[in-house]
């Protein structure tokens, strides 16, 4: 069962402001929010949930966050990693170097990556896409920079399809409470032209694993 396309947000009218608060509050919570993630248990479980669908040579994570979940990758790989926020790359360089893992941060904007077109064979993102104000451009832009026959591996919230009520109240009276901005996550990605898979994997059915694959050159979608 689809959930009702009433209960979507609406993207903000003032996508800047949106931004800038969350930006501040990131920088406010860099810490605490690397020690949660390590602490979580629930967390680090839904995260990992991405990682068996990662290939490789070329991997780019988009909001990494405090970096948990490179630390678990990126050394398999030659891989890039943006987030907009300064502390939380701060933070990310710090657990790498902990970790004894490379990968090559930057501090930018999911809304233009500075990476050329077709260059990942996967582009990782987890527990962010709900807190992009445009979604359909962020959608875009990520599958912008995937090659052809590239995947798109994304954990996020959404409602669960059988719309029970623990899952349904972690949306409404958690997730968007906190400012996440709840969408028809699948719609958006085809209409960025990938083929999207949709498993729920936590939450009772509120945090799914999105498998978003760019059909290779020559294929008709
Ligand atoms: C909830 S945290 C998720 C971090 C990590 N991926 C995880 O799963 O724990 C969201 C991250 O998205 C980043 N972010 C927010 N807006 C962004 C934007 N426009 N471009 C890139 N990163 C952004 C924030 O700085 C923050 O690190």
């Amino acid at each position: 069962m689809a959930p009702d396309p009433g209960r979507y947000s609406t993207e903000p009218d003032d996508a800047r402001a949106y931004t800038a608060a969350n930006d501040r509050m990131y920088s406010r919570l860099a810490r605490v929010y690397d020690a949660a993630v390590k602490i979580l248990p629930a967390w680090r479980r839904w995260l990992s949930h991405a990682l068996p669908e990662i290939r490789g040579p070329r991997v780019l994570e988009v909001s990494f966050g405090t970096g948990w979940l490179l630390t678990r990758y990126a050394g398999r790989f030659h891989t890039d990693g943006i987030d907009l926020n300064p502390d939380m790359v701060a933070v990310a360089r710090r657990n790498l170097a902990r970790a004894g893992v490379r990968a090559e941060l930057r501090q930018g904007s999911v809304e233009a990556l500075p990476y050329a077109d077709s260059t990942f064979d996967t582009v990782v993102n987890t527990m962010a896409f709900s807190g992009y104000p445009d979604g359909a451009a962020a959608a875009a832009e990520l599958a912008r920079v995937l090659k052809p026959g590239g995947r798109l591996v994304m954990i996020d919230i959404n409602y669960p399809r059988d719309g029970n009520r623990p899952g349904t109240a972690l949306v409404d009276r958690v997730w968007k409470p906190l400012g996440d901005l709840i969408r028809d996550v699948p719609a958006l990605l085809r209409d960025a032209g990938l083929d999207v898979d949709d498993w729920e994997v936590g939450g009772w059915g509120s945090v799914h694993r999105y498998l978003a694959i760019k059909p290779a050159e020559g294929v008709d979608a």
